[in-house]
């Protein structure tokens, strides 16, 4: 079955099951791999893309149900450069083995995008993704830098 979706601002057809979560058709079809599988449940954030700019987990998300809405990853949040959030991230040298980052990213960048009024900790508190390695503490500082 071929599914059309426009990803990073290029449209693709990809041949896909419409029930594949759209996690695994970025990764196995699209070949898009800086979206993460962590725990495929919808717990843990490593799968965070946005659909029309706001964050979506697309472990949970057939993408057969995708449609029209534009969908962003990692490798086209910033466009030709890095995103504001990624620079951030990248002077606060929060990554440690780096594998949930690309999730905290796509959140963090949809909350300062989609709720401008929120405080550094609400931001904060907002993120449920989860990172095993604790860098909690760096993107702290990060947040605050990207705004
Ligand atoms: Fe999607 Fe964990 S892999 S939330």
């Amino acid at each position: 079955m071929s599914i059309s979706l426009s990803i990073n601002g290029e449209h693709h057809d990809l041949d896909a099951p419409g029930d594949m979560p759209l996690l695994w058709a970025l990764r196995e079809v699209a070949g898009l791999t800086g979206t993460k599988y962590g725990c495929g449940i919808g717990v843990c954030g490593a799968c965070t893309v946005h659909l029309d700019g706001a964050a979506e987990r697309s472990c949970l998300l057939p993408v057969g149900e995708v449609g029209a809405r534009a969908v962003t990853t990692i490798e086209g949040l910033g466009g030709t450069g890095l995103h504001p959030v990624q620079q951030a991230w990248v002077a606060a040298d929060i990554p440690q083995c780096g594998y949930c980052q690309p999730g905290f990213v796509m959140q963090v960048a949809d909350l300062l995008a989609n709720n401008p009024g929120l405080g550094d900790d609400e931001i904060v508190a907002a993120v449920s993704n989860v990172c095993r390695c604790g860098t909690y503490p760096r993107m702290r500082g990060a947040i605050a830098e990207a705004r």
